[in-house]
């Protein structure tokens, strides 16, 4: 794990600190119907703001195109201020006049928040001037946008480097969270991986096939390796094209002493429908017209029995097609389980990815597990061994 410098390490008093948030959330007619990442930046705030400085949270949000009123960050004003408990001011533009007059008239202990920094094409270009832009508004620079890392962005990149620089609170838990799952974690390591697609998370299974002790598969990719074992998968969602490369991952595991747990039986329809009429069945036995849509109780037990032997589990992917019930049965019994363990202490458990994140809160268990992430991308390319952006910066400033 990289080293780099927290907010213990700023003098803050009177200093403009340019915050990089990710307030980049699900919003539905003007309402933010998932409030969990301005929840998570709201310790760096008040930290900020009870040091006495002058926040000034950049954000992006969404993928404009250029300057969209369709993308502004005007409505995250008021979930941010209640968050916060405090009044934010908003500017218009996240450089240039518009935001010197607002961060200019703000004092110590007061906050802005400024406007989507896409609407600028340097944000994503890492436009050195861009970035030149943002940082005269500031006189420090935190980033609390894990979530982001995997950009390298103006905002997050080149900025980084124009003014002392820090890691925010949120980021800080996010990178110790991960560092302590993967980095140097209590063994025995288990991976949980689950989605529908084998060739979104080739890198990540190579990548963990060589860290984790035990790797179990779920999900709709868990079919490719069923296929290229010679097992009957019907019509289920299979990447075909993929067993040689399944095959090698099989073969670089059983090399690198990684157990690989795969589905031993499945619960079948004959579509994706809620509350179609299902058949569970052996590994061995899917039905040529069937589809693989969940695995089976007997791949739950044993997944539970992996997961009762672990210390630690890092967790990315649901194990069925569980936005259509019945066929969340089998997530929803391992989010328990892993809950459970988590509570009970034995097993340190950190899951994150936008499925698996509205998996556990189905699972009513979000607040038990060890650490969720805020991060979709960044938290995957992680499981791939890649460097982030946001974090080498960090690191190197
Ligand atoms: C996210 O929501 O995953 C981050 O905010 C990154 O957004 P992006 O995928 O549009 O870069
Ligand atoms: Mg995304």
């Amino acid at each position: 794990m990289p080293r780099f410098r927290t907010l213990d390490d700023f003098d803050l008093a009177g200093k403009r600190v340019l915050l990089r948030a990710d307030l980049n959330v699900p919003i539905k007619d003007g309402k933010v119907t998932d409030a969990t990442r301005i929840e998570r930046l709201a310790p760096t705030i008040a930290a900020l703001l009870a040091g006495n400085a002058i926040v000034i949270v950049l954000s992006h949000f969404g993928r404009p195109k250029g300057p969209d009123p369709s993308q502004s960050l005007q409505p995250l004003v008021e979930p941010l201020s209640r968050a916060v408990g405090r009044p934010v001011r908003f500017a218009t533009d996240c450089i240039g006049p518009a935001a010197q007059e607002v961060v200019g008239s703000l004092k110590p202990g007061e906050i802005a928040l400024l406007e989507n920094l896409r609407f600028h094409k340097g944000e994503e270009a890492n436009d050195p001037d861009f970035a030149r832009a943002l940082a005269e508004l500031g006189d420090l620079y935190v980033d609390d946008a894990f979530s982001a890392a995997h950009r390298a962005h103006a905002s997050i990149a080149a900025l980084a480097h124009l003014r002392p620089a820090a890691a925010g609170k949120l980021m800080q838990a996010e990178l110790d969270a991960l560092g302590a799952a993967l980095d140097t974690p209590q063994r025995p390591v288990m991976a949980l991986v689950g989605g529908a697609k084998v060739s979104t998370k080739l890198d990540l299974l190579k990548f963990m096939t060589g860290k984790v002790d035990c790797l179990a598969i779920g999900g709709a990719m868990a079919n490719t390796f069923l296929f290229a074992q010679g097992k009957p998968v019907g019509r289920s969602l299979c990447e075909r094209e993929l067993a040689d490369t399944a095959r090698e991952i099989l073969a670089g595991a059983a090399e690198r002493g990684c157990d690989i747990l795969l589905p031993e039986d499945a619960v079948t329809a004959e579509k994706l429908e809620p509350g179609v009429v299902t058949r569970t069945v052996g590994i061995g036995a899917v039905p040529a017209t069937a589809m693989i849509l969940d695995v089976g109780p007997q791949t739950v037990a044993r997944v539970g029995n992996a997961l009762a032997q672990s210390r630690t589990l890092v967790w990315n992917g649901p194990v069925g097609a569980f936005e259509t019930p019945p066929f969340d049965r089998a997530t929803i019994a391992i989010a328990k389980k892993v809950a459970e363990l988590s509570r009970a202490g034995t097993l340190l458990s950190v899951a994150g990815g936008g499925d698996t994140v509205a998996a556990l809160a189905a699972a009513g268990v979000t607040e038990q597990l060890s650490y969720v992430s805020t991060a979709g991308g960044a938290f995957l390319e992680w499981l791939e061994g890649r460097e982030l952006p946001g974090v080498a910066a960090l690191a190197a400033a």
